[in-house]
């Protein structure tokens, strides 16, 4: 009966209701019939199992097989797998429309179609808008790990949510219960570790929701291998070997051996370069380049990439200094004074030499006959050498020198006229 017509007879007369069932596929084949009873539970906070039930009557030749795949918010996810068992586990976040679609396939065989999908769908609770948003979690030092997140635009400010958390290993979800609210960011603490041998780490599933049927709960799977963030280094320690600087820090004692480098960074205060040195070790040595200048040093880890695909950086260590350096306020001192120092020695010292001219050298040759030669014209229409500003300056210069008695004996003239004036 189903012979080569058939494909003709359903294209030219059946299109409509052919096409359908055959999904689209291309004609020739027997369509199988698809699974029934599609159905989920959860299996864990964040974890659902699909089932369903096998199709029936196919025929014992066919290899049978399932495919499935997941729709998030209308967006296919890509996520196709095809198995002979009868159910799939998936994550799901909550916050969002989740439907998973399933078909038969008879894998080798030409002579059948696979069936049409079935599907169902996963709504979300709650009012859009409320589920927590931003989650960002980090995972210090493999020791605890800190997750936070801010309330939903539509969330009231006094939304009390709680973080759950689970992860394969785990017989029961556990409750968050060190939360910390800043400026409308939530925060909340765990400890988190394994044994230190442990090389593979299971994803974390971690759930955010309120008591309340109106807040949306959202969750979330985390791969904790991408969150290590290592502990600040402790410890560190400056000295001076032989002209090098020997700098020295404290190991992270939860790391397992060799999946940390660090990075040391240095300054010496007179150079704007701060080199970073890259060490495997808990020490380095850089070779003192100016032994009168101050070195500041800090140190940094990160995660190796074969042990962890972290990309967080430890904090900085507190900066840690070796070497004197004059500070700033001396050489600020030293600017001015030296100078001021010049400047003042140098008057001292004009003001003695001619001190000390006037003393060796009596004025023998007076100088007044000098400046009276050298300013005779200005002398001719004066009437006394009170009235000469010329020698009367020189007097006062003189004066100024307090050497009264000198003046007063070399020109008694002039203290004359002073007088009379
Ligand atoms: C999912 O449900 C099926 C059917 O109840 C069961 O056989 C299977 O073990 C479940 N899977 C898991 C991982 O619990
Ligand atoms: C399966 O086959 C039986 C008998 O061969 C038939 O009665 C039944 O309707 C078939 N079921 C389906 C879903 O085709
Ligand atoms: C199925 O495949 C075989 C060889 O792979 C081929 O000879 C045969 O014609 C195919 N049948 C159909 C219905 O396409
Ligand atoms: C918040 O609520 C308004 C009104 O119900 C809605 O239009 C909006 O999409 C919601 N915000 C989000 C992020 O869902
Ligand atoms: C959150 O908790 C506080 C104190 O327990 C309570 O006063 C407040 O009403 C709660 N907020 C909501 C939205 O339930
Ligand atoms: C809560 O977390 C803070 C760090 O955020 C920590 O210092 C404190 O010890 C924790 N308290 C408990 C009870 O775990
Ligand atoms: C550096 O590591 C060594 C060996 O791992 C250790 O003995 C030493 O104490 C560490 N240095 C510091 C400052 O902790």
């Amino acid at each position: 009966m189903d012979g080569p017509a058939a494909p003709l007879r359903c294209r030219l007369l059946l299109a409509a209701a052919c096409c359908v069932a055959a999904a689209g596929t291309a004609a020739g084949a027997k369509v199988l019939p698809p699974p029934s009873n599609l159905d989920y539970s959860f299996i864990q906070m964040c974890t659902l199992n699909w089932t369903w039930n096998p199709p029936e009557n196919v025929s014992s030749s066919c290899d049978l097989e399932y495919s499935s795949d997941i729709v998030i918010d209308e967006v296919p996810q890509d996520k196709r797998e095809w198995s002979k068992s009868r159910f799939r586990v998936t994550h799901t976040y909550l916050n969002e429309e989740m439907r998973f679609k399933v078909r038969s396939e008879c894998k080798y065989d030409n002579t059948s179609e696979p069936s049409r999908w079935v599907e169902t769908a996963l709504l979300p609770k709650g009012i859009p808008g409320t589920a927590a948003v931003g989650l960002n979690c980090v995972w210090h030092n493999l020791e605890y790990m800190a997750c936070m997140w801010r309330p939903g635009e539509n969330a009231s400010r006094d939304t009390n949510y709680t973080l759950f958390y689970w992860f394969d290993g785990l017989e029961n979800q556990e409750k968050c219960n060190n939360y910390s609210v800043e400026q409308g960011n939530f925060e909340c603490v765990f400890k988190l570790s394994f044994p230190k041998l442990t090389n593979t780490y299971p994803a974390i599933s971690i759930l955010i929701r309120d008591d309340s049927e109106d807040i949306r709960p959202m969750c979330a799977s985390k791969n904790p291998t991408t969150l290590v963030k290592p502990a600040t280094p402790r410890r560190v320690t400056l000295s001076k070997i032989n002209d090098d600087i020997h700098v020295e820090w404290s190991h992270s004692d939860t790391f397992p051996e060799n999946c940390l480098f660090y990075e040391v960074k240095y300054h010496n205060g007179d150079l704007d370069t701060t080199p970073i040195i890259k060490v495997e070790n808990n020490y380095t040595s850089i070779p003192s380049i100016d032994p009168n200048s101050k070195y500041i040093f800090k140190v940094r880890a990160k995660p190796k990439p074969e042990c962890y695909s972290s990309e967080l950086y430890s904090d900085w260590s507190e900066e840690k200094s070796i070497g004197e350096k004059m500070d700033s306020t001396f050489y600020f001192v030293l600017i001015i004074t030296i100078p001021l120092i010049v400047a003042v020695s140098t008057i001292i010292l004009l003001v003695y030499l001619k001190r000390l001219k006037i003393l060796i050298l009596p004025p023998i040759p007076d100088p007044r006959e000098i400046l009276k030669l050298m300013f005779g014209d200005q002398n001719e229409d004066s009437q006394g050498c009170a009235k000469d500003d010329s020698v009367n300056t020189y007097d006062r210069l003189i004066k100024e020198e307090e050497i009264h008695s000198l003046v007063l004996t070399e020109t008694p003239e002039c203290t004359n006229s002073e007088k009379e004036n």
